[in-house]
């Protein structure tokens, strides 16, 4: 018989919310959703999971404050933390999301100790870092969402400008989930032609900051919190990755060790991910100016990741 897989979900905030919605969309399998408010997270765990005959989606959705509940999951999802306001950056969450994402990790790690971790809480890379060490996972068992969201930031720009298909937009970025990340125009294409054959320079450069600063953007305009939708999909794309064991290539934060240069920190690569979730750090030729701009992006990870204290 198929085995049910468990997912669970830490932070029913409204990226864990809109993650575990996905989840049960996609019927990944049964969600766990866990946060420390009582009340928060079984009560839209019950509401989804009254959704599920709608759907036609056999999951199971439990609502809950007790890590008990949570045992043996498949893949953890932490969203856990405190979001960003209007004029504050990632990094300004450092120290209290540290406390926070810590905390949860050692709950984590005790109850379902074979699990692979999908990190969203920011600064992300820095996060993904803590979870690591604290969990005393294998470093290819913890992992962080932020390229799949970045890259899908550009994708839309990119799709809405040339008035084509998302799908067909492919690209990659590089580098820590900040202010300093690298996205790869050279590397992007339309349906396999380059986007640099489609769209003068200028234009792309405006895009590309765009999809830089677009978590920003977002977090201007709500004013009480950053972006869900687009970060909960980003997720979930990445635990049904692990789940379904697909292989797919996808720009992730995951543990260096010499790779681009950076050694011992979190930083955003493509990587494998399957069944054994980082399966893979590929590495690709950059050029000087991309090494450059990569190399200010490992820097300022590299600051954060040493301001930590666990
Ligand atoms: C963003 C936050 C979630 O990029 O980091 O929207």
């Amino acid at each position: 018989m198929a085995k049910r897989n468990k997912i669970t979900i830490v932070g029913s905030g409204n990226v864990g919310a809109t993650a575990a919605h996905w989840a049960v969309t996609k019927e990944l399998g049964d969600v766990v959703l866990i946060d420390i408010i009582d009340g928060i997270p079984q009560g839209k765990g019950l509401d989804l999971f009254e959704s599920t005959p709608i759907e036609g989606s056999d999951c199971r959705v439990l609502g809950t404050n007790d890590y008990k509940d949570t045992a043996n999951s498949d893949v953890v999802v932490i969203t856990a933390g405190s979001p960003r306001k209007p004029g504050m950056s990632r990094d300004d969450l450092l120290n209290i999301n540290v406390k926070i994402v810590k905390a949860v990790t050692e709950q984590v790690a005790k109850y379902s100790p074979n699990s692979i971790l999908v990190i969203v809480s920011n600064p992300l890379d820095a996060m993904a870092y803590v979870a690591q060490k604290v969990s005393g996972f294998p470093k290819n068992r913890v992992v962080g969402m932020a390229g799949v969201l970045d890259t899908a930031r550009f994708r839309t720009f990119i799709a809405d400008a040339l008035n084509v298909s998302v799908k067909d937009v492919s690209t990659l970025v590089l580098g820590g989930h900040g202010d300093e990340m690298v996205p790869f125009p050279r590397l992007t294409t339309v349906g396999g032609v380059p986007l640099t054959e489609l769209m003068p320079k200028d234009k792309i450069e405006k895009l590309v900051d765009r999809a830089r600063k677009g978590g920003g953007e977002i977090v201007n305009l709500l004013k009480t919190g950053s972006a869900f939708y687009a970060p909960g999909a980003a997720a979930i794309e990445m635990v049904e990755a692990i789940l379904k064991d697909k292989k797919r290539i996808l720009p992730c934060a995951a543990y260096l060790e010499g790779q681009y240069g950076a050694k011992g920190i979190y930083l955003g690569v493509p990587v494998i991910l399957g069944a054994n979730g980082v399966e893979k750090v590929i590495e690709l030729k950059l050029n000087e100016e991309e090494k450059a701009a990569l190399n200010k992006s490992i820097q300022a990870v590299q600051e954060l990741i040493s301001k930590i204290q666990l």
